[in-house]
């Protein structure tokens, strides 16, 4: 899918983003299995992540970053029409955290729902919410990524625990007089989607003590196929995507891509062309947080002072499914909605 709604200019206006306080660093990874901080950094860039206290659910961590974003965009809950929650790890099956979070926030003239996409999820929503203010649907969207990763680790696999990390982020889309998002381009390729998956707990393998003895509710991944599926869709989605909206990678003022590993990162931005200091890196302190990646990285970017208005900024994802998306946004300042 790609492309974008003629005539309309639509965008960010709020960002908001939130981790847990405990901070797990590789040394402490090194108590818990047989891996080691240098193993761990030249292989991954990641220094430490962030974990979710026994009590901390995923909505636990969004409704801060909501919090924050409301706040930027000068608006309340009330004012909100539609929430989009991109996770593959909500507080249950169902209801969803889109609706808790409609709840807590007050939003009570909302829609609310989950979406999964693995880590592209929060490009997904965003593209979706953009797509409903476009249409007329929705006046303004809260869209949050986030993940809690921790909870679907198998803490004794060292080929996926030290990977992840948790934390949430949250945007508010509406229409603006200038700037905007340029477009989007996402995709999935179902055939990969055993390369990255967690087994057990749906419809098809419901939870027994078989699955939990087996540990076949925690994330399976092939390490070296994803590495290979996430550098070529990094760099085929971005070409896309400025390709559909005119650009070239010249013109991109700041790239943020999944933060999934720094080698993945080099990898896609030597083939692209983009030089490091276009781009932002936060997974030495984050690890891979699946749905929380990009709207983290953006709301450091903003934090850094890149985000200036109309700087045009790159976001790519990629993940389980196997999925991806692109979306190319001139962002806009606060102040200037329609
Ligand atoms: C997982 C990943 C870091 C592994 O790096 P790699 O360079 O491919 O490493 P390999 O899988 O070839 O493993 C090399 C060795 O390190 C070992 N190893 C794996 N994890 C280890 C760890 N945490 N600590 C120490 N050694 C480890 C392996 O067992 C292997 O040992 P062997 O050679 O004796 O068999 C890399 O494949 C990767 O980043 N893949 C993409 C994962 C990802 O981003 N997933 C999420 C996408 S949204």
């Amino acid at each position: 899918m790609i492309g974008s709604a003629d005539g309309v200019r639509i965008s960010i206006t709020g960002l908001g983003c939130h981790v847990p306080e405990r901070v797990v660093t590789n040394d402490e990874l090194s108590t818990m299995m047989d891996t080691s901080d240098e193993w761990i950094r030249e292989r991954t860039g990641i220094r430490e992540r962030r974990v979710a206290a026994p009590e901390e659910a995923l909505s636990d961590l969004c409704l801060p970053a909501a919090r924050q974003a409301l706040e930027e965009a000068g608006i309340d809950g009330t004012q909100i029409d539609l929430i989009i929650v991109a996770t593959v790890t909500p507080d249950m099956a169902f209801p969803s955290t889109g609706a808790i979070l409609a709840d807590q926030l007050g939003a009570a003239n909302a829609a609310a729902y989950d979406l999964s996409a693995g880590c592209t999820g929060f490009m997904y929503a965003v593209a979706q919410g953009y797509g409903m203010v476009a249409a007329g649907l929705a006046r303004r969207a809260l869209v949050i990524g986030g993940d809690v990763l921790s909870r679907i680790l198998d803490w004794s696999d060292r080929s996926t625990a030290v990977l992840f990390g948790d934390g949430a982020g949250a945007v508010v889309i509406e229409r603006v007089s200038e700037g905007g998002f340029l477009g989007f381009e996402l995709g999935a390729d179902g055939s990969g989607g055993s390369q990255l998956f967690v087994p057990a707990g749906g419809s098809r393998e419901p939870a027994s003590a078989e699955t939990v003895a087996e540990r076949r509710h925690y994330v399976q991944m092939n390490g070296r196929e994803v590495f290979k599926f996430a550098t070529r869709v990094l760099v085929s989605s971005a070409e896309n995507v400025l390709a559909e909206c005119g650009k070239t990678v010249d013109d991109v003022d700041v790239y943020i891509p999944h933060q999934a590993n720094v080698r993945i990162i080099d990898h896609a931005a030597e083939k692209l062309g983009i030089p490091k200091e276009k781009i932002v890196v936060n997974v030495d302190r984050y690890g891979n947080t699946s749905s929380g990646s990009i709207p983290l990285a953006l709301a450091d970017a903003q934090a850094d002072g890149r985000l200036q208005d109309g700087a045009l900024v790159l976001m790519t994802g990629m993940g389980a499914g196997l999925t991806w998306g692109s979306g190319l946004i001139e962002w806009t300042a606060n102040g200037r909605t329609q």
